[in-house]
This record gives C-alpha cells, structure tokens and sequence, in this order.
C-alpha cells in the first residue's frame, strides 16, 4: 500500500535532469535589484533588442482580424517557402520548402530530431563545451550524450578524427555541431564542418547542425551543413538573429526521407506552430536592415570586450568568432568559477554564467559573458570588472 502511494508522488527517473544554472544566476541578480542595486545582465543569451517592426506590424494585424486557428502541421507553405528562400539569398543553396519544418523554437526542433533519428540507448557526440540542454534532452529521451573534450587547436570545435576516435571505442549514432557554439562564441570554418560530416556519414553516424547563431558570424561566414550534405539535420530559431526569444518559433531541414516521420510526431506532440509567432517570422525577413543594425551593436560590443577585458585583468579567452558570447579563462583568479561569478554578482553587480552550466570537466575555469546589450552597459560592465579585479 505504501508503496503504490508513493508511486503517486514520484516523478520518473528520466525528469531528473540537471537545472539551468544561469537561472541561479538570474534569480541572485534580481534580489540585488529588488533591494536597490543596478546589475549589468551578461548572463542570459538572449538579445536586449525587441523582434524587426515588420513581424510586430504583422502579428498585430493578424491579431486585429480575430480568429488565430491551428496551421498545417509543418507550418504555414508560405513561411516554409520563406524559409527556403533564405537558403538561396544567405547561401546561395536552392533548397525544396518541402523539407522546411517549422517548429517551437530551436528547442522544439531538438525533440523532433532526436525523437525522429534516435532509438533509446543511441549514443550521440557533442562537443564539450556545449550548450547543456543537447545533453538533457537527449537523457530525458532515454539516449546516451557521449562528451568529446574540445581544444584551442581546433578552435574548440570536434573534429573528424576525435568523432571516429569515440565511435571505434563504442558505436555512435550521432553527433551535434554547433558553428557559431555556445557558450563558446568559435566558428568551424567549411573544411572543419565538411570533414566533421564526411567523417560522420562514412561511418553511419547521423548529423545535426545548430545553426540558430547564424547571421551572427564576425570573424568568417558562417557555412550551413545543408551546403554540404543532403541527410544532415540542420536546427535554426528565429530567437537570436531575429531577436525573437519569446515568440518561441524556429525551423529545421530534414533530409527527404524524415520530412513525414517528423510530420507524424509534431502532429501528436503539438498539432502545430503558434500561428501569430509563425506569420511574424514570416514577416521578420522583410526587417533585415533593422536586425543587421542589431548585429552591428553586438561586433561593437564585442569590440569593447575584446580590447577592455584584457586591460581589466580577464586576458584568457576563446576566440570571439560569432553569436554574442565570449568565454573567458578566470582560473588566475579563482579554482571556482561559480564563486567568482557569485562575488562578480555580489560585488561589482555584472552578472555572468559560470562555465559549470556548460562544461562538467572544466567548467570551473570559465565564465561565459553574454554582450547582446548596450555599448553602454558593454563600457561600464568593463569598467566595473577592472575596479573588483583591482580592488
Ligand atoms: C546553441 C543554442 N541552441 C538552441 C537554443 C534554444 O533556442 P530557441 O529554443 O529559443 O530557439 C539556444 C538558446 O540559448 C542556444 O544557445
């Protein structure tokens, strides 16, 4: 009897994934806001900017006509073709809408591929560094997340040789890439992706791409993995570029073969896209100017960062390619960086994100600092690291 009872209150094993670590983070900063302090917010990814006025424009006016009803299930044919012609105009690939998926964020999209790729059990490759949820979504779907240690020598990116390396000790069934990383910020060039996905499908291993930092590539041009190969998995968001976080809508390409399994799964996971979030999308590529402006603030930004973290004391850090990150070595100060993004808190009020939330093995050494603000809040940030490292 007690037994039974107690299976009423337990939640599955699988819900036990680790929390997000920089809402720790972002829960501290707000008790130092509530009593009067004014923090500078570099712990969150996300854009500062609202979404293009276009999108805005068109969600109020499909909002003004009343009825918002469900969608075909992969989305909206003339937001799919949207989509596909983006391919042609950012990377002048010719892509069939019909292998557009849309879907509720980048986040909804790793189910759907996970879901439509893997059996439980699967080992999937990521690369560590790496943005936690690929891990956590993959445990929660019974699949195993096989951690590839990065370096600087390949830019913190996985290569073929250390993919093939891990797949002959015990077989993998796929691998994520991510270009531009997070929390990293560093780009693979097209020869690195292109011998990361040769490698991969020579062997069987099935590829997935984050492509969601693309369009926020400074160092080089970011490459889509769909320019390189027809049966990689490419995920992409609306949320950063377009600087549409909440609206909570993304894409994928699927090779041919998927576009009706993954079809069958969003049909009786969510029925369809939220409808407003999909006709803004649809109208966000009309307001580019106004998101290239965006991404013009950000290289300043990175700009202030790169010259002025240096001179303030924080001199280690990965190469600062694209996305709107920059990942910092604070070991020189601290063997714990989830301390000393605790006391830059406390202290000097800039909040970060310490490397642990994204790197089980060394995560202690770094601190990822988030520079989609201000110029301003850019400067001072800088200004206030240097006075506590100083102090
Ligand atoms: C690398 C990466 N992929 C995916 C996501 C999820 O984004 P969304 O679900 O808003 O598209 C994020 C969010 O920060 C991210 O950094």
């Amino acid at each position: 009897m007690l037994d039974k009872a107690k299976r009423l209150l337990e939640p599955s094993r699988r819900s036990e994934v680790p929390p997000f670590i920089v809402m720790d983070v972002m829960a501290a900063a707000a008790r130092i806001e509530a009593s009067g302090g004014h923090v500078i917010h570099m712990e969150v990814g996300q854009p500062a900017a609202p979404a293009p006025a276009t999108a805005i424009a068109a969600a109020q006016s499909a909002l003004a006509q009343g009825r918002i009803g469900y969608t075909e299930c992969l989305g909206i044919p003339s937001l799919r073709n949207r989509i596909a012609r983006h391919y042609g105009d950012a990377y002048g690939l010719s892509l069939d809408p019909a292998r557009i998926v849309v879907t509720t964020g980048s986040s909804g999209g790793f189910i759907l591929a996970f879901l439509s790729l893997f059996e439980p059990g699967d080992r999937v490759a990521l690369a560590n560094p790496g943005y936690p949820p690929y891990r956590h979504i993959l445990t929660a779907l019974g699949c195993e997340p096989v951690l590839i240690e990065t370096s600087p020598q390949t830019r913190w990116a996985l290569t073929g040789e250390q993919l093939l390396a891990a797949h002959r000790k015990k077989s993998l069934a796929g691998v994520v890439v991510a270009s531009p990383a997070n929390p990293t910020g560093t780009m693979m060039n097209a020869d690195a992706l292109s011998d990361l996905i040769a490698s991969a499908e020579g062997e069987g291993i099935r590829v997935i791409s984050d492509e969601i930092y693309h369009g926020l590539d400074y160092a080089f041009p970011a490459v889509t993995a769909a320019s390189l190969s027809e049966r990689a998995l490419i995920i992409n968001s609306f949320s950063k570029y377009f600087c549409m976080t909440g609206w909570r809508i993304g894409w994928m390409v699927v090779p041919d073969n998927l576009v009706r399994p993954v079809e069958r799964l969003q049909q009786n996971l969510a029925i369809s896209v939220p409808t407003l979030s999909q006709v803004a999308a649809q109208a966000a590529f009309d307001g580019r100017a106004e998101m290239e402006a965006v991404k013009h603030g950000y290289e300043e930004n990175r700009r202030i960062l790169t010259e002025g973290l240096p001179k303030a004391g924080l001199d280690k850090f990965l190469p600062v390619d694209g996305a709107f990150y920059l990942y910092a070595d604070v070991s020189r100060f601290s063997n714990d960086s989830a301390v000393f993004a605790k006391q830059m808190l406390e202290q000097a009020h800039v909040a970060a994100t310490p490397g642990v939330d994204f790197d089980p093995l060394h995560g202690r050494d770094y601190v990822r600092f988030c520079y989609a603000g201000s110029a301003d809040e850019m400067r001072e940030a800088v200004s206030r690291i240097h006075r506590w490292l100083s102090r």
